[in-house]
């Protein structure tokens, strides 16, 4: 009888001890993130744009991490500074990416600040970039015999535009280039930001 007392007793002591270590310690380490000064909340609009963003699978193909100038030439690629855990913090879920097959767009909008070249790109990349292997998004604009009040239309360059017809931006082709103008961190963040 006594013996198994000493077991349970054993087995408790473990499990304070395993959780301790694995649960509290862990937890207490765990720094609060502060959003990094100089970034702002997302509107309505950037939001819903946010939700195209993940709806395209945008992510797929493009990150949002610069990495530090130490280890790669993002910086000098013009992505922008390393980023740090509080130019996410209004970013839930985070949509950092794991896939390199397009630039690093955690920066873009500081970067290409002009609605019509993204409206352009999103309907044909092609038409900015030749060559270039990122799917075009036609079905987010409307083709129209003349534009109306009201309607964003795109300017294509060279021979993209339709023929006879004007390219309409939808509300999503806007929302989702409201949400790309909002991804600039370029703001400076204290170097005790980076390591706290
Ligand atoms: C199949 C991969 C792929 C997908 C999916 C994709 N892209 Fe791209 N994207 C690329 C590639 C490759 C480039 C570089 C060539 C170019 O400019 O078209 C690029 C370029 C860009 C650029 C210009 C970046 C710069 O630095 O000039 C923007 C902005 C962009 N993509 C936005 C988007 C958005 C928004 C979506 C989702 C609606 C998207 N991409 C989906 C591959 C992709």
């Amino acid at each position: 009888m006594e013996s198994e007392y000493k077991l349970l007793g054993g087995a408790m002591v473990t499990l304070a001890l395993a959780t301790s270590a694995l649960v509290v310690v862990p937890y207490l380490q765990v720094k609060k993130v502060e959003p990094s000064p100089g970034l702002k909340p997302y509107t309505e609009v950037q939001l819903r744009g946010r939700q195209q963003y993940i709806d395209m699978g945008c992510v797929y193909c493009h990150s949002q991490q610069p990495r530090s100038q130490n280890q790669a030439p993002d910086f000098q690629r013009g992505w922008g500074r390393a980023s740090v855990a509080g130019d996410y913090f209004y970013d839930t879920p985070h949509l950092l990416g794991t896939m390199r097959t397009g630039p690093d767009l955690l920066n873009i909008g500081a970067r290409q600040p002009s609605v019509d070249w993204h409206l352009g790109h999103l309907y044909q990349p092609r038409a900015y970039t030749p060559g270039s292997n990122m799917p075009s998004y036609p079905f987010m604009f409307e083709l129209k015999d003349k534009a109306e009040e009201g309607d964003k239309v795109v300017n294509l360059p060279g021979d993209f535009a339709p023929e006879g017809k004007v390219v309409v931006a939808k509300q999503e082709a806007l929302d989702l280039v409201e949400y790309l103008l909002a991804l600039d961190r370029t703001y400076p963040v204290a170097p005790a930001s980076v390591i706290k």
